[in-house]
């Protein structure tokens, strides 16, 4: 799921907001046990609705993919790598003689990727707390399309990339830039707050904001220089409120508003599609989004 984005009715009804599938953690609210595990609200049903919804989200993955330098022979983690599409395309260009790994925390998504799986190309069930089980300096590039700010412990993920990936290796990351004021997030702020009547501190947003300066500084700090910045707009449409909604929770594996009751969950849906209606006028939801596409060399003993 993606953050920043303006949802705008077909008409044009102009609003810049934040993709809220990050913009959510609702959750913390009820303390869920089980928040920390990625994928502990995933099911098989939402990752088929991935599956079939994903397609904004595989044509910017294969923009960063371009970035990357990837070639014949390369050995490749798309971690976070969801239902293997983006896995699979990759695994195109680095052919039979290439290696790409797609690993992610939910094994229902790593059932559907697995169905791609051939020669060059294999899934794996796991997370960024999982990389410590890779081999040292095992591959040429990783890539995190729209996964990283569903991070929890970034630094610990960004280290561990760095001890994974070989001397002058590439690391890409998709992602938008969640630290600006967005204003879907805004309307998923007062849905909920109708409903819960207080919002506590931070109880949206993704695992914490991610912005461009900050991610750029931890890179740094983990060993990374970063070599390209491209902006990029991507466009999604959905038919009605509940399309949209239903994305957020397959995009979001679950965590969107995971952390309330079913039935207050079902309460602030009402309030975020009613809104969503009278912004829409019945034609349709258009969402642009700006995602950052970024590249970052590890540096160090080349
Ligand atoms: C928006 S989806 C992106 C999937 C895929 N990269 C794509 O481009 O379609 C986010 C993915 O991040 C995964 N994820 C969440 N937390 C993760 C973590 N700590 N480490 C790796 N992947 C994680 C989710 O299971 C989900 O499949």
């Amino acid at each position: 799921m993606r953050a920043q984005s303006s949802v705008a009715p077909k008409n044009g009804f102009p609003w810049r907001h934040a993709y809220p599938a990050f913009a959510l953690s609702l959750l913390l609210l009820a303390a869920p046990s089980g928040f920390g595990e990625p994928a502990a609200f995933d099911s098989s049903r939402l990752a088929e609705l991935y599956e079939r919804m994903s397609t904004p989200q595989y044509e910017i993955g294969i923009k960063l993919v371009s970035l990357l330098g990837i070639s014949p022979g390369s050995s490749v983690l798309d971690l976070g790598c969801g239902t293997g599409q983006l896995a699979s395309a990759i695994a195109r260009i680095a052919g039979p003689q290439g290696k790409v790994l797609g690993m992610d925390p939910s094994p229902y998504r790593i059932a559907i990727a697995e169905r791609r799986a051939r020669e060059g190309l294999s899934f794996s069930v796991g997370g960024s707390d999982d990389l410590p089980r890779l081999a040292p300096r095992s591959f040429d590039v990783v890539c995190l399309n729209y996964v990283f700010h569903w991070i929890d412990d970034r630094r610990q993920a960004l280290g561990a990339i760095h001890r994974i990936l070989k001397p002058g290796g590439k690391l890409g990351i998709s992602f938008e830039d969640t630290s600006r004021p967005a204003e879907l997030d805004e309307l998923i702020e007062q849905s909920a707050k109708e409903v819960l009547g207080t919002l506590p501190p931070g109880l949206f947003l993704e695992t914490a904001p991610l912005g461009l300066a900050p991610l750029k500084e931890m890179l740094r700090k983990s060993g990374f220089r970063v070599v390209v910045v491209e902006k990029t707009e991507s466009e999604d449409r959905a038919k009605s409120p509940e399309e949209l909604v239903a994305f957020w929770r397959a995009s979001s594996a679950g965590r969107f508003l995971s952390g309330v009751s079913e039935r207050t969950r079902r309460r602030i849906l009402d309030r975020i599609k009613q809104r969503l209606t009278r912004a829409e006028g019945g034609q349709g939801i258009r969402i642009t989004s700006e995602t950052l596409l970024l590249v970052a060399v590890r540096s160090g003993e080349e």
